[in-house]
């Protein structure tokens, strides 16, 4: 088997953007723009992916700080030519096929890459490129054919005659070459065209030239290959995107209530039988488990939720795992490092930060949990606030098993409560508490008979 490597091309400033942050740095479906192309070329396993980086280089570098790619600089963007060139050095002594792609498709698809390699090979072709036929064809470099069908170049745009640009099958701009052939016919692109750039899709007229054979594969569904270059085009994309992997879930057995309002980044995964409600966002590193239940308004960011869990309307989740059978929100925020277990209840207005939460405890309603460990089976009273922060430090607080905290409640951290404690409504808690102990805050209590009748008559006359 022939070696495999790819060059993806990512130099480009991406000027139609009109964006400081470099065009294949910006985000669609929760990941920055090239990263779709390279995972579509990563599925092929090949033997080195080469990116040619130019513009903002150093941050593309960092959007991507995995080892198992290589960089190559273009220092000024002279053309694809001249990017492919830019990576010639990675391929010292390589003799296998290369693959070339733009960072800026983000719906291309393994599968054609893969039949393209399969073509190539197949045939035994010098270059093999993607085609595709388009309504609108403007803009593309124009795939040119002789009577017999065979290909006899490609023109862009812009050094087209009129009746080339009458032409609707285009260069995709993904291309299979043999490494031999493709170096070699990039040393002698010249760049005397309208645009005095180095072309890439010159290798094709230099190869049929020298008598090789060039290939084509061409896409069914031509939005596939179609680029990022304006920001109206990156909403159109991530659309596109969005509608396949809605589409994938809807296959895999998750229920979409609508689809036209839930977005799931490509790196979400969600078990069968799930049901997820509209206007629901699932980014980042998000798993959803099986049978859960979405009710709908839900924004979860890198967030680990097991089987079984019902997320009620309106609940923002944020880097937290959730343990199976667990009952969040209506109204409910978990914030980064909370850790729910088995069958834990949040309630509305509730509100936890790198809260550790046992088994069957529950806190239902208008609470703060920061900075806190709890036992299992649990009863947070309503409006228990742990008081986690003095101005200056933050401090942890402690609660055990079967602790019984009553409503309105304050407890001072650092503080611990012991197993089966049990706090009496309206503390104020500064003290660690032994466990099975109880505490409360003695307040006299006093009771005025008669008193809002004489309040009411006594404000009646102030009214006149
Ligand atoms: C290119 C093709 C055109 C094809 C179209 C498909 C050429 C000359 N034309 O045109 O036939 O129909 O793609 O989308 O190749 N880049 C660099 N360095 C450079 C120039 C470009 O890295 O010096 C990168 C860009 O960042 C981009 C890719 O190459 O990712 C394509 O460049 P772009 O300028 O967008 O080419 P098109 O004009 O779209
Ligand atoms: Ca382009």
């Amino acid at each position: 088997m022939r070696e495999l490597g790819v060059i993806l091309l990512a130099a480009g400033q991406g000027t139609r953007m009109k964006s400081a942050l470099p065009k294949v740095l910006h985000p669609i479906a929760g990941q920055p723009l090239f990263l779709h192309a390279l995972g579509a070329a990563q599925d092929l396993a090949p033997a080195r992916i080469v990116i040619v980086i130019g513009h903002g280089a150093e941050a593309v570098r960092q959007a991507y700080p995995k080892g198992d790619v290589a960089w190559a600089v273009q220092e000024k963007q002279l053309g694809t030519g001249h990017a492919v060139l830019c990576a010639r050095e990675a391929f010292t002594g390589f003799d296998g096929d290369v693959l070339i792609l733009s960072g800026d498709v983000p719906l291309i698809k393994e599968s054609t890459l893969r039949a393209m390699i399969e073509q190539h090979r197949g045939q035994n072709a010098a270059v093999t490129l993607l085609t595709a036929v388009l309504d609108r064809p403007k803009g593309y470099g124009r795939v040119l054919r002789d009577g017999a069908d065979r290909v006899t170049g490609i023109v862009e745009e812009k050094d087209a005659s009129d009746l080339q640009r009458r032409i609707g099958e285009v260069n995709a701009g993904v291309y299979v070459a043999s490494a031999k052939f493709l170096f070699s016919a990039l040393s002698t692109v010249k760049n005397d065209n309208h645009q005095g750039e180095y072309y890439l899709p010159d290798i094709v007229a230099i190869g049929l030239a020298q008598g090789k054979i060039v290939e084509t594969v061409q896409v069914a569904d031509g939005r596939e290959m179609m680029g990022v270059n304006t920001r109206e085009e990156l909403a159109f994309m991530e659309k596109c995107l969005r509608e396949s992997i809605n589409r994938k879930w809807l296959l895999a057995g998750v229920t979409l209530k609508d689809p036209d309002t839930t977005y799931i980044d490509e790196t979400v995964t969600i078990g069968p039988d799930t049901v997820i409600g509209p206007n629901t966002q699932l980014r980042g590193k998000t798993s959803i488990g099986a049978r859960c239940r979405i009710d709908g308004t839900a924004f979860l960011t890198d967030v680990e939720i097991a089987d079984d869990v019902e997320l009620k309307f309106s609940v923002m989740l944020t880097s937290c795992r959730v343990g199976a059978g667990a009952i969040i929100g209506p109204f409910a925020q978990l914030r980064p490092g909370t850790e729910l277990g088995r069958n834990v209840h949040i309630g509305n207005f509730v509100e936890a930060k790198a809260a550790i939460i046992g088994d069957g405890t529950k806190a239902n309603h208008l609470t703060y949990l920061g900075d806190v460990t709890i036992g299992q089976d649990s009863n947070i009273g309503a409006g228990t606030i742990t008081c986690n922060y003095d101005g200056f430090h933050k401090y942890k607080s402690k609660i055990g098993d079967r602790v019984q905290v009553g409503s309105d409640t304050t407890l001072v951290a650092p503080i611990t409560l012991g197993d089966d404690v049990y706090v009496a409504t309206a503390s104020t808690v500064r003290h660690d508490v032994p466990a099975g102990a109880l505490v409360f805050n003695q307040r006299e209590e006093k009771i005025r008979e008669g008193w809002t009748e004489r309040k009411r008559q006594q404000m009646k006359g102030k009214n006149k």
